[in-house]
């Protein structure tokens, strides 16, 4: 397996991130609507496969939560993802897979039942420039403030990582 920040990214063989937290309907839809917003931004279209993912089923099928899109929107960013469940699959299909805390980190590790994926796996904050914390904290049962809180972040860390893998460009 090649390892997520050796490997060369071309259009021909674009690279394939896959954010997740737990509902897939706050924190990962948002990281991927931003992710693809930077990588607009910066002229890399057509270098990235870019998707979300929940660590649960409660929310499958369903778009992203009002207060996120609000947010999201007022930076000029649409969310438009689906909540979907990540499957076991994902693990192989993914050159990274950046869980938003803790225990959705656990979660995918538990899906690598033969440790074979480890090397995928990232919290990510690992890449937010100011982590006061190594999680993006769960905004769902809390205010707007909450969410703008999980934005900030989450954008944050999305520019840390897009300036890592930018190198690999072509590279
Ligand atoms: P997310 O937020 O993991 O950022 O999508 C949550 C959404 C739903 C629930 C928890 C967190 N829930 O318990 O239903």
């Amino acid at each position: 397996m090649s390892m997520p920040f050796d490997k060369s990214i071309t259009k021909e063989d674009p690279y394939k991130l896959c954010f997740v937290c737990l509902g897939n309907i706050c924190r990962s839809p948002t990281a991927e609507g931003v992710f693809q917003h930077l990588v607009n931004e910066r002229g890399l279209d057509g270098y990235f496969y870019i998707d979300s993912a929940g660590t649960g089923a409660y929310h499958v099928g369903e778009g992203a939560n009002s207060k996120s899109q609000k947010t999201a929107n007022e930076y000029g960013i649409e969310l438009k993802s689906r909540a979907r469940k990540f499957e076991p699959e994902d693990l192989r299909e993914f050159d990274l897979i950046l869980a938003m805390d803790h225990e959705n980190f656990d979660n995918l590790q538990k899906l690598d039942v033969r440790d074979e994926y480890s090397g995928k796996l990232f919290l990510m904050r690992e890449f937010d420039p100011q982590p006061e914390t190594k999680a993006v904290p769960d905004p769902y049962y809390g205010g707007i403030d909450g969410f703008k809180h999980v934005f900030d972040i989450v954008y944050r860390s999305c520019e840390g990582l897009l300036d890592k893998l930018e190198k690999q460009i072509e590279g």
